[in-house]
């Protein structure tokens, strides 16, 4: 959570684009084109100081593994471990990533994160994928997976001005009607919805920041610490 002791991108946006095509050489060109679109359209240089450079880090829902790529660029040096519940994208993620033995890509959900193994984990752009009645309970089991004193990173996409929400609305209504989406449902989700749930959970200090401005979805990085105790 301290930012001066976070991870760095050593490029700007332009050039880890670039470094990301090269990277994702050995993906099919549609594969490649997918992750740079997802590195366009989310906040990564905002996001990636939020994490410390070292200890064992869990992605929850890590899909085709960019935030794995772009932390071992930020100089993370400790152990990652990504979960999803697509094989497709954990195969993926595997393929360009998996040969560094610091990188684990299992597919699984988060009622498997076992209790206590991690010092961050992360929840990038996942929320809305899961209903809201259900999240409570997602976020419960992101935070069993942590150890005392252990930081949590969560982006949602579902804050921000008036038109970014309605805007968001319409996206589930269209994702409703068409039956389309591999979670269980698009329901947007903002930051302070899920500090509540942090709060509620016993994490101090909780920060929400706004880091969306640029993008078409209302960003927000929700950060909260486990107590040293226990
Ligand atoms: C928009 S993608 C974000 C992927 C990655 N975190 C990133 O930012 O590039 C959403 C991801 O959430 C995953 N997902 C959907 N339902 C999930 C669940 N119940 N548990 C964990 N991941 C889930 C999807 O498979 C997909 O990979």
């Amino acid at each position: 959570m301290d930012s001066r002791q976070g991870c760095r991108l050593p490029l700007g946006r332009r050039g880890e684009a670039r470094v990301l095509l090269t990277a994702a050489q050995v993906l099919p060109f549609p594969e490649r084109l997918h992750l740079s679109v997802r590195f366009a359209s989310a906040p990564w240089d905002r996001l990636v100081p939020s994490f410390s450079p070292r200890g064992d880090l869990l992605d929850v829902g890590c899909g085709p593994g960019l935030l794995a790529h772009l932390l071992r660029r930020a100089r993370f040096e400790g152990r990652y471990t990504g979960i999803d519940p697509d094989p497709r994208k954990v195969g993926r993620a595997d393929r360009w990533l998996g040969g560094d033995p610091r990188n684990r890509f299992e597919t699984s959900g988060v009622e498997d994160v076992p209790p206590r193994a991690f010092s961050q984990v992360a929840i990038i752009d996942v929320l809305y994928l899961i209903p809201r009645s259900g999240r409570g309970t997602f976020v419960e089991r992101a935070l069993a997976g942590l150890r005392p004193g252990g930081s949590i990173v969560i982006l949602t996409s579902g804050g921000g001005p008036g038109w970014k929400r309605l805007l968001d609305r319409l996206q589930e209504r269209l994702a409703v009607a068409a039956g389309v989406t591999r979670g269980a449902a698009v329901e947007p989700c903002d930051g302070e919805e899920i500090a509540t749930l942090l709060r509620a959970a016993g994490l101090e200090p909780i920060t929400v920041t706004a880091v969306g401005s640029g993008y078409t979805h209302g960003f927000e990085l929700v950060e909260g610490r486990l107590p040293d105790r226990g």
